[in-house]
């Protein structure tokens, strides 16, 4: 991220933070973050643990707030974010569950004018990867009925599968991004345990511009101060 030119306005980091929610995982990630010159806004995913999450960041005020989850709106931009939390402790499978949904539809209500990008670990379409559709979003349906309702949506980008996939979903677009650590393999048959593969980490870019949209670029890096 340090060496894109111009500098992104912020990172966006899609969950799964570290791998078992330990406080000193969260350490090593939080003095890694503090070294970007831009905002970073984090969500969990199914390894996190949202208590060592928020306990890890002090200093990010968006997270101070969010109450029973880790969920918040950024207004500070062009391209207003809504971060969504699908963690279900002690699983991997995610969930939007009722309470979430109504948080979510409150949200996007109450600015529809206001392009908007939403962010959550787990993605609400079937990837195509049985491993990870056998782990999918419990509520996505319903969350889709949402998202048809409000035109404002740009894209919906999500974590977990550590693959670039994109799709068309209830009227906007919908992606999953690279991961900045390790790639998972592009495996249709099976539905068992995956290995990781010895692919560059990766990531997408994303560019505003009011008279043209979003766009998205999905970059590897060969390594060093990216
Ligand atoms: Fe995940």
């Amino acid at each position: 991220m340090k060496a894109l030119r111009p500098a992104p306005d912020v990172v966006l980091a899609t969950g799964d933070l570290v791998n078992d929610g330990a406080p000193e995982q969260y350490a090593i990630v939080a003095q890694t973050l503090a070294t970007l010159p831009m905002p970073c806004y984090v969500i969990p995913g199914n390894h996190d643990d949202r208590e060592n999450l928020r306990r890890a960041f002090p200093d990010k005020p968006y997270l101070a707030d969010t109450g029973e989850f880790v969920h918040y709106v950024v207004d500070d931009y062009p391209l207003r974010l809504i971060a969504l939390d699908t963690l279900v402790p002690g699983r991997d499978k995610g969930e939007l569950c009722q309470r979430r949904l109504a948080w979510l539809q409150a949200r996007l209500a109450e600015a529809p004018q206001r392009p908007t990008l939403i962010f959550m670990h787990h993605p609400p379409f079937a990837t195509g990867l049985p491993v990870f559709d056998n782990m999918s979003l419990r509520g996505s349906a319903d969350m889709g009925e949402i998202i048809r309702q409000h035109p404002q949506i740009e894209a919906v980008i999500c974590g977990h599968v550590h693959r670039s996939i994109h799709t068309r979903w209830n009227g906007t677009v919908a992606c999953t991004a690279p991961s900045i650590s390790f790639q998972y393999p592009m495996d249709m048959v099976g539905s068992g345990k995956i290995e990781p593969l010895k692919e560059n980490p990766g990531g997408r870019l994303y560019i505003w511009q009011p008279d043209g949209g979003l766009i998205a670029h999905a970059f590897t890096s060969t390594g060093g101060n990216w």
